[in-house]
């Protein structure tokens, strides 16, 4: 991982530059990283702000053997990967919102993009886009944001090298990856686990086709969120936003 970087002063995304690096069929474990994104995308659709050598804007790409089924357990892999990271270099304790959002004081610090390029239903390339803000101040966030995001410099009360915490998701993304192709998302779950606020929680989950309130059990073997309701019928969850 990590030992083929394409870098990048200012572009439009890093996602799109490693679609068009995938489908030209680079080495697994390539890696853009850019110090500024103009146009950087979020899940849903949303923009994701991305300013000039503050944060780590990075897009990983991975060519695992394995069907499309699998592709949301590597998201959670990442995440993990990312926690394991930021408690080595800073000290801190980051937690995880399913699916793959990482929290300091209960702000996002991280977040994770996962796109895919399959044919049938094998995959070709995941596309693994990290977002993750480092030396922001809390006047570097936009207003509407400055309650609900944070920076590694904000939580931790200095500046950081954000060299050292990109090895350091290299490292521990290698272990994980590996560990995973051995030996499957078992082990890779228990760790997520591990560090996952939801669970056991009420929560709400917005979904695309409607709003589902409850306790959060767990999640399957699959990476899929499962929540109770309050008339016990258990609920699984493929993509939606929490609210704790
Ligand atoms: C989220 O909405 O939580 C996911 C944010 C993902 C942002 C990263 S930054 C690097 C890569 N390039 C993008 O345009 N997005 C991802």
């Amino acid at each position: 991982i990590g030992k083929n970087i394409h870098y990048e002063e200012t572009v439009e995304s890093t996602q799109k530059i490693a679609h068009r690096l995938a489908s030209e069929n680079v080495p697994e474990g390539t890696v853009v990283i850019a110090e500024e994104q103009i146009s950087g995308r979020g899940r849903m659709n949303r923009p994701w702000h991305s300013p000039k050598y503050t944060g780590i804007w990075m897009s990983l790409i991975l060519r695992p053997n394995v069907p499309l089924t699998k592709a949301p357990q590597l998201t959670l892999l990442t995440a993990v990967a990312i926690v394991q990271a930021i408690e080595e270099v800073t000290g801190l304790n980051p937690e995880i919102k399913w699916p793959n959002d990482i929290l300091l004081n209960g702000k996002k610090i991280t977040g994770i993009l996962t796109e895919m390029q399959a044919e049938a239903d094998q995959i070709h390339s995941i596309i693994i886009g990290m977002g993750l803000n480092v030396n922001q101040t809390k006047d570097d966030f936009p207003p509407e944001l400055q309650n609900i995001a944070s920076s590694l410099l904000i939580e931790k009360g200095d500046a950081l090298s954000r060299a050292s915490i990109i090895r350091s998701i290299f490292t521990h993304f290698e272990k994980l990856y590996l560990l995973f192709l051995e030996k499957g998302f078992y082990p890779i779950k228990l760790l997520w686990e591990g560090y996952a606020i939801s669970i056991g929680k009420m929560l709400k989950a917005r979904t695309l086709t409607g709003v589902i309130e409850g306790k959060a059990l767990g999640i399957t073997d699959e990476g899929v969120l499962k929540i109770e309701d309050a008339s016990g019928v258990i609920h699984h969850v493929y993509s939606a936003d929490i609210e704790l």
